[in-house]
């Protein structure tokens, strides 16, 4: 749902071209499909931020059927890649075709499996970070997304505003949306107040906070708030 008005909205989205070739059929059939990928002025404003950035390794999580990770593969250095993480079988399937029809299997690394545990076992470090899967999860993994990303890297993460609600009061919040309220809150409360990032959200597509990693940090303050 977008966050601004809706005229705005069709005159933006039918002003920004969508992808090109055949990375931008796959972009169409899955609007056409209704697959959840990342809506076209998000595409511009991730094209525009690799294009500064230069990323030679990228960490996707969130891979759907593999929009986003062939659209990025575009913007990496020579020698570079994407590892991108999936869990759902029917996605892993669509996913895998779709990377080797394009023929980008050198350059996207599916891993197959919830990100809460894989994140866990990589060890390696990221220019960029890209947070695409289940929102109510992004404060859990922060912390293993903040240890895999350079000093000078960034964070982007999508579908943060929750169409709007993160800025009611809980009692306007039907009960089974609290759980992921309260998590996307503290989310936004954590990237916009740690130290070690440098954070701005801004309104497109349902929010996209872009974070840029300053310096090494232990833990999450949030938890030391809470604590004291
Ligand atoms: C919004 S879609 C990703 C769209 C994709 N980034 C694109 O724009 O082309 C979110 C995906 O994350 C996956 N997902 C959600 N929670 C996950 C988790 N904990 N671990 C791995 N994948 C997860 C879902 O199965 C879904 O395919």
């Amino acid at each position: 749902m977008p966050l601004i008005d809706d005229n705005l909205n069709a005159y933006l989205n039918k002003l920004m071209p969508m992808v090109s070739g055949e990375i931008g059929k796959l972009q169409q059939k899955s609007y056409d499909e209704g697959v959840p990928i990342i809506p076209n002025d998000v595409v511009r404003l991730i094209s525009v931020l690799l294009s500064i950035k230069k990323p030679k390794k990228i960490l996707e999580i969130g891979c759907a059927v593999g929009f986003s990770s062939s659209f990025m593969s575009s913007y990496l250095q020579e020698g570079g890649y994407i590892t991108t993480i999936e869990r759902y079988p029917v996605m892993i399937e669509k996913a895998k075709a779709n990377i080797k029809r394009l023929n980008l299997e050198h350059k996207i690394n599916l891993i197959e499996g919830d990100a809460n545990q894989v994140l866990k076992t990589l060890d390696d470090e990221f220019d960029v970070i890209f947070m695409d899967a289940g929102k109510g999860q992004y404060i859990n993994i922060l912390p293993e997304v903040y240890r895999l990303l350079k000093i000078g890297g960034i964070i982007i993460a999508d579908d943060i505003l929750q169409n709007g609600n993160v800025a009611k009061p809980k009692e306007e919040i039907v009960k089974r949306q609290r759980t992921i309220h309260y998590r996307l809150n503290d989310f936004l409360w954590e990237i916009t107040h740690n130290d070690g990032l440098d954070t701005s959200i801004l309104t497109i597509g349902d929010g996209v906070a872009i974070c840029y990693k300053t310096k090494n940090i232990e833990g999450l303050i949030i938890n030391e708030q809470k604590e004291s």
